[in-house]
């Protein structure tokens, strides 16, 4: 890989909103070359995109995998995350969940980024960037317990490793994605009429969010156009962090109904 080319790291590029973020880093110009580090370890056609095999849980597999790069990267996201038990994508483990699952939960989707930053952060200088993707599982309390828990230790430890990694040049970040209909939310809500009505619903836009729409955030927080921005935890969720869509406000306040909005008159 040549010297000059800027290369990222994406950890859990594989599918999903990481392959999102893969091709926003790429097509947005903030890195020539991407190493995806997954458990999947499927060829992505595109000359660009190396795919290493690698369990992020695992730190001799995030040094081996590292080795076989070979160079420090410019950009590191730390994406890997979701359902470490079944695989079929539960996340909503209760208040008395089994304590391994409990644990396998917080290692999955926040100990992971320390593992794999402890790894190549040490090589990253001044202009380098990182980004991890929380949730607003970590912002709002829900009956994602282990999970939830888990995305707040992120957003957390994302504003402790700003003020150290700040003075050398390197700038950290998280993105809370909302409701995107990737896996995950596939295997928790099968029934798509039931998706809409319980869930995007209740999203103050009405509408979810797209792969795309988180990784056109982590290109910009990883672009030099975000040069002032670190140690911030950006929500892309629709609106539902500040709650629900509130109705009939409108209409008592201008008198009129929606339908005679000024922009329809
Ligand atoms: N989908 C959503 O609605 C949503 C909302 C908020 C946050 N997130 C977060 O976004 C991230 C990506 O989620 P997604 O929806 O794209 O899920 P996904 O299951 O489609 O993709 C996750 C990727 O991570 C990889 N991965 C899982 N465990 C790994 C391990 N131990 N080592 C290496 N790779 C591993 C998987 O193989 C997969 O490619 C996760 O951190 C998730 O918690 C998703």
């Amino acid at each position: 890989m040549s010297q000059h080319q800027r290369l990222a790291i994406v950890t859990g590029g594989a599918r999903g909103l990481g392959l999102a973020m893969v091709h926003a880093l790429l097509d947005q110009d903030v890195v020539d070359r991407v190493v995806v580090f997954d458990l999947i370890d499927d060829p992505i056609d595109d000359e660009r995109i190396t795919v290493q095999r690698c369990d992020v849980t695992d730190t001799d597999s995030v040094g081996a995998a590292y080795a076989a790069v070979g160079e420090a990267p410019q950009v590191l996201v730390n994406n890997a995350g979701g359902d470490p038990g079944s695989g079929v994508g539960a996340l909503d483990h209760g208040p008395f969940e089994d304590p391994d699952q409990f644990r396998r939960m917080l290692e999955l989707n926040f100990t992971t980024a320390h593992v794999v930053t402890s790894v190549i952060g040490p090589d990253l200088t001044d202009g380098a960037a990182i980004c991890c993707t929380a949730s607003i599982a970590g912002q709002m309390a829900s009956p994602l317990f282990a999970y939830g828990a888990a995305k707040s230790a992120m957003i957390h430890w994302t504003k402790s490793m700003a003020r150290v990694l700040g003075p050398r040049g390197i700038r950290i970040n998280a993105v809370a994605p909302g409701i995107i209909r990737t896996f995950l939310w596939e295997q928790m809500e099968p029934d798509i009429d039931r998706y809409k009505r319980n869930v995007v619903s209740r999203i103050p836009l009405l509408s979810d969010q797209t792969p795309e729409d988180i990784a056109d955030a982590v290109a910009f927080l990883c672009s030099k156009r975000a040069r002032s921005i670190t140690g911030q935890t950006l929500a892309i969720d629709g609106g539902m962090t500040a709650g629900e869509p509130i109705y009939g406000s409108w209409e008592s306040a201008t008198g009129r109904a929606w339908s005679s909005a000024p922009t329809q008159e």
